[in-house]
């Protein structure tokens, strides 16, 4: 099966030799065709080039892009796409002055997202997901990370888990899954949080990592949730069953979480609303990758990671959207690169950048996805005709999406 896309008036991310990550001054760099062709086959890019060196047409499905520009997909390496019902009234108690941690002391929050889910069935958690994954496909994402968390018992963690095990066995898409078994304690621990680890390490670990449901391992590391040292529990016990750490880190307090993660070796440290100079200091020349969240900032207005002092001092940094029903009730990556842009004062460049290559590299993807490279998967953005590709970020409200390819197929 092949498809040709010809004609496209720019082709973003061209990168020949694969990289893995940009980093510090390379994120303003983003190489690019003009009047470029982009040949498909099977789930692989085959070739790309300029239009005066396009193989010949015959017999083969071909997309006219005249006018369009084509990218890579976005990469999503932080969701929550898998929950049940939703939060909409907290988020009218918001908008009445409650703010985000007065609502979760008083038992909502994800523990409220958690009764839900413990009340709904293995298949309707599949079906509520499945909508909102098939909806993030549409809208340009091409590969995604999804994490548990909202059941917070042995059967509800695993019931999440294998929900995401059967949305990866039945799209296309690329999916990693995190266990976030420490994303909130249960009433039932408040008092007694070692009990509540020692259940995730004994009890639900070793299940997930006998049927093979998790590639990470995550917690929510923060002032009211899970302490430095509980954390370092949770990624210690994680790394015995291969589970390599992606941390919720530094949201609302600075409590050298950030240090602990890299210690760890944590692919990624996600959040970052409020970073010191210490905690950059520590990440830099480290392998992990720092990651912003910038429509839960939008969303329930807290600070934005300070993205320009971050590549200042020569870090990556990866956009997501942590897609899920508390903090963040959308899964639109077009709408992350803009806020990035627009409240992060990062360029079209940098950010395009985030939400690709870092964004891939957060999920251990870069060497199939997140660039224009031979031989990687055929996940493309073929936008509507744009003036010039600053136009994704700038027109944020409108849907400058054409057409979505996930390997290789069209996806209607
Ligand atoms: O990434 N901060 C922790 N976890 C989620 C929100 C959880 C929720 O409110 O349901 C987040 O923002
Ligand atoms: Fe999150």
């Amino acid at each position: 099966m092949k498809i040709l896309i010809t004609n496209i008036k720019e082709l973003l991310q061209v990168r020949e030799d694969g990289i893995e990550k940009v980093s510090g001054k390379d994120m303003a760099v983003l190489p690019s065709l003009q009047n470029a062709y982009l040949l498909i086959e099977n789930n692989i890019i085959a070739d790309y080039g300029t239009m005066e060196n396009c193989p010949a047409t015959s017999g083969i499905q071909t997309i006219d892009a005249t006018g369009k520009t084509v990218l890579p997909s976005w990469c999503d390496s932080h969701t929550h796409i898998v929950y049940a019902g939703n939060r909409e009234q907290e988020f009218v108690d918001r908008i009445n002055g409650l703010s985000y941690e007065e609502i979760a002391s008083r038992g909502g929050g994800i523990l409220n997202s958690a009764k839900k889910l413990n009340e709904t069935s293995e298949e309707d958690l599949y079906l509520q997901s499945r909508t909102r994954l098939e909806e993030v496909m549409q809208q340009g994402t091409g590969a995604v990370e999804i994490k548990s968390g909202y059941g917070l018992t042995v059967e509800g963690e695993l019931k999440m888990l294998r929900v995401i095990k059967r949305l990866r066995e039945e799209y296309p898409i690329a999916i990693k899954a995190t266990f976030l078994g420490a994303h909130a304690f249960p009433a039932e621990y408040k008092e007694n949080h070692s009990a509540y680890i020692d259940l995730i390490i004994n009890e639900m670990l070793p299940k997930i990592a006998e049927e093979k449901l998790a590639d990470y391992i995550d917690a929510f590391l923060e002032t009211g949730y899970f302490s430095v040292e509980e954390t370092e529990r949770i990624m210690e016990a994680g790394k015995k069953y291969g589970l390599q750490a992606k941390i919720h880190v530094n949201q609302f307090t600075a409590i050298k979480g950030i240090e602990a993660c890299v210690k760890y070796d944590a692919l990624s440290v996600d959040h970052l609303e409020i970073v010191t100079d210490e905690d950059i200091e520590v990440l830099k020349d480290t392998k992990t990758m720092p990651v912003a969240l910038p429509t839960c900032s939008f969303f329930i207005s807290i600070p934005y990671t300070p993205a320009r002092k971050m590549m200042e001092a020569g870090l990556p940094l990866a956009l997501a959207t942590d897609f899920n029903p508390g903090t963040t009730p959308s899964g639109n990556m077009n709408l992350v690169v803009a806020t990035a842009c627009i409240k992060m004062k990062m360029t079209p460049e940098e950010a395009i950048n985030a939400a690709t290559i870092n964004g891939a590299y957060a999920m251990d993807l870069s060497k199939t996805h997140g660039s224009i490279t031979k031989g990687k998967r055929a996940n493309l953005i073929i936008t509507k005709p744009l003036t010039s590709y600053y136009q994704l970020p700038y027109a944020f409200g409108s849907n400058l999406i054409d057409t979505v390819i996930v390997e290789g197929k069209v996806i209607e």
